[in-house]
């Protein structure tokens, strides 16, 4: 399998909150205030990853371990958002892109009719990601949600 190619994390819940919790341990401060649109202490972090119930995760492995994870959550009425990271030392690999597609290929397979994404302005990968998706990007403040319409 390539080091790129996402699959689905079919998991039981427990083991699918500790893989996240590992995951976001690895994830540099930069990275864990991006994916989280802000500063996260330790504690916060283990609550996200412990409360987690993503509806679709996706993962892809490298050097024996999930290096980047995209969570959907399925929010009502055909709608969904996406939450994605990707450990520091394997960004820029292609592997965000590639979870980012199958994420919105899965939520198009179930029929929903739109994604939404959170990220911070200064947060530029994943905006061309967003951009490249056909997604409209809206901004407040420091913050933008992108909505990507399937
Ligand atoms: C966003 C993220 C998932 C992208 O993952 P990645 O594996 O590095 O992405 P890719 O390698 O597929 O690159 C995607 C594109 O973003 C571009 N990119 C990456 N960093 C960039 C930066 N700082 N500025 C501009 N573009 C950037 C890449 O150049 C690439 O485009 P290209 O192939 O046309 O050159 C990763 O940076 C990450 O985990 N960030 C922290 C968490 C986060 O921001 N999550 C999103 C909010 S939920």
């Amino acid at each position: 399998m390539q080091a790129t190619t996402p699959h689905p994390l079919i998991f039981t819940l427990p083991k699918l909150r500790e893989t996240l919790l590992w995951h976001y341990r690895r994830l540099s401060e930069s990275s864990r205030s991006l994916r989280f649109m802000g500063k996260i202490k330790e504690d916060v972090l283990a609550k996200t990853a412990n409360s987690s119930s993503p509806d679709i995760t996706f993962g892809v492995e490298s050097d024996g371990a999930y290096r980047g994870i995209l969570e959907l959550y399925i929010t009502g009425a055909g709608r969904a958002e996406i939450g994605l990271s990707v450990e520091d030392a394997y960004q820029g690999r292609g592997i965000g892109r590639a979870l980012f597609r199958r994420g919105l290929a899965e939520a198009r397979a179930r029929r929903l009719s739109s994604v939404d994404v959170h990220f911070l302005r200064s947060n530029h990968a994943i905006r061309k990601l967003c951009i490249e998706a056909g997604g409209d990007i809206r901004a407040t403040g420091s913050e933008c949600m992108s909505t990507i319409e399937l």
